[in-house]
């Protein structure tokens, strides 16, 4: 296990994206209801928060409801989303206590009315924050922000908002749900799933990609330190080689 003291300060990424998964499995495990997992993941949300806040993270993104999730037995996606009004409500003393700021992408108005209410009054109260960005994906899936992105862009270049010529990679960046936000440098999975699940596509093209066993609930501080370290000792080289690294070229 790695502990905080042996993270190297000035190597700290700006985004940092969990995909959150294994509730289920960690639930079954202990013979109880998928549900008692999700209940249990809550926990290790505020670890994996406070961990970013404190090493200096700028933005955290955490994949808690995907487009893919609506097909799950209605009955999950009801206390799911029960479960996020409370949290939400729960959490916000904590979030301003640590000067964190919520945001939220994906697609809201796919969800319920009482999360959006409980989500617009915490981003509200939050707005004003000045550390970690915590980043709420929910209702949220690549293809559905690219889609989104492309037919924006089309919509506005029918208005004469734009060309076809202004089409860049830093205009596309400003259609997606990122907007402004730089893209992730790593990306955590837990629970030994080797996939994306249609997560920040775009955005992970040169991501780390750091995989855990642990199962969600599981996930505590060190786990966070742990893949920070090992993102520290990874080699970076963006399509260059090993020797042009260091000088500049
Ligand atoms: C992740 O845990 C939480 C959500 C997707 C909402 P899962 O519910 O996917 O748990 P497993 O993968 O079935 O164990
Ligand atoms: C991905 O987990 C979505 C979230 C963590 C919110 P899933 O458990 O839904 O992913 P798949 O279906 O196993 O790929
Ligand atoms: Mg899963």
């Amino acid at each position: 296990m790695i502990s905080k003291e042996q993270i190297l300060e000035n190597i700290i990424p700006k985004h940092v994206a969990i995909i959150m998964d294994g509730n289920g499995r960690w639930a079954k495990k202990k013979g109880n209801s998928r549900i008692f997992g999700h209940k249990n993941g809550v926990k290790a949300v505020r670890d994996a928060v406070e961990a970013a806040a404190e090493l200096g993270v700028s933005y955290l993104t955490l994949y808690a409801f995907s487009t893919e999730n609506w097909n799950r037995p209605k009955a999950e996606v009801q206390a799911l989303m029960a479960l996020l009004v409370q949290a939400i409500h729960n959490e916000v003393d904590n979030l301003n206590k640590n000067n964190i700021k919520l945001l939220v992408i994906g697609d809201t108005a796919s969800l319920p009315n009482d999360v959006n209410s409980n989500l617009n009054l915490a981003m509200e109260k939050t707005a004003k924050n000045t550390g970690l960005k915590l980043v709420l994906a929910l209702s949220y899936s690549s293809r559905w922000e690219v889609i989104k992105a492309v037919k924006s862009i089309a919509s506005d270049i029918k208005t004469n908002k734009i060309t076809p010529n202004d089409i860049d990679e830093s205009l596309f960046q400003q259609y997606l749900e990122t907007s402004n936000m730089p893209d992730p440098e790593l990306l955590i999975r837990t629970s030994g799933e080797l996939r994306l699940s249609n997560f920040l596509l775009y955005q992970m093209a040169y991501s780390e990609l750091y995989f855990t066993e642990k199962l969600w609930p599981d996930f505590r501080k060190e786990d966070f330190y742990n893949a920070i370290y090992d993102f520290q000792h990874r080699e970076r080289r963006f399509g260059k080689i090993s020797e042009q690294l260091n000088n500049d070229n």
